[in-house]
């Protein structure tokens, strides 16, 4: 069921209804706050919450600072998708399918390619949409198209795309249950619209999708959705499949 929008001030009450109708959410006024799962709109944005979450903070995406700070820690990653897309003269026309929360676009835009960055989840959409137009940096946004859809269903109209990116959501194991508490609170968030994902249907729909290469990102010791990889980058945790 979608969980209700929150908001805080009497002038927010007509973006509330906006952002609630295209959810299929109820707006109301945060004297009716509740402790079950709820969207809440204030003056520092768009945030979303649910109380079987191990953060007790609500999730926000911020693309200023804290955690969600995307420079930060994130050389590692960086040199594993830039040798996973390989050496280009010109800037690339990426199809990020599975946005989440934008991380890896953000890589992809700070190397100088257009990203399209496809979201199946409206709730994380418009919290991702709320992260950029608070974000300091919109000139980093120029070279993105956000869309809300499902890449399965956006694939018959992808077109003139380098590189398809496919990162999926991992299974969850009594092992990675701890990881990022970010990521647990969008398994809640796809929980919340009831969104069930099966990455290897996702992969064999999203692989004929006419590109240069398609890019894979698997957990280290996952098996490749296809015996056909052509290479792979690994890092300690993550490799990325590459499909020509
Ligand atoms: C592991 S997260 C991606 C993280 C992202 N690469 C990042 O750097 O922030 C997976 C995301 O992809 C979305 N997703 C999964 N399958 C999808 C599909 N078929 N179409 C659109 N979005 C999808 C999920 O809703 C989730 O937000």
């Amino acid at each position: 069921m979608i969980p209700p929008l929150v908001y805080e001030l009497v002038n927010q009450e007509q973006l509330a209804r906006e952002v609630a109708s295209y959810i299929g959410a109820t707006a109301i006024k945060s004297e009716q706050l509740t402790d079950q799962p709820h969207l809440y709109l204030s003056e520092s944005g768009l945030s979303f919450f649910h109380p079987e979450a191990r953060s007790k903070n609500k999730f926000q995406i911020d693309f200023n600072s804290g955690s969600t700070g995307w420079r930060i820690k994130r050389a590692d990653h960086e040199k594993l998708i830039k040798k996973a897309l390989g050496k280009s003269e010109h800037p690339l026309n990426i199809l990020d399918c599975t946005a989440g929360m934008l991380q890896d676009t953000l890589l992809f835009l700070s190397l100088g390619h257009q990203v399209t960055a496809l979201e199946q989840s409206k709730i994380l959409f418009h919290l991702l949409q709320d992260g950029i137009s608070r974000s300091e940096d919109q000139s980093i946004f120029k070279k993105l198209e956000l869309i809300h859809t499902n890449a399965c269903s956006y694939s018959a109209q992808a077109k003139n795309f380098d590189v398809i990116y496919f990162d999926p959501m991992y299974p969850s194991t009594k092992k990675n249950a701890l990881g990022s508490g970010q990521l647990q609170y969008i398994s809640k968030i796809l929980e919340t619209e009831s969104l069930e994902n099966n990455a290897f249907k996702d992969f064999e729909v999203l692989q004929l999708i006419p590109a240069r290469k398609m890019v894979v990102k698997r957990p280290i010791k996952a098996e490749p959705f296809s015996p056909q990889t052509n290479y792979q980058v690994s890092g300690k945790t993550t490799r990325f499949d590459i499909y020509i």
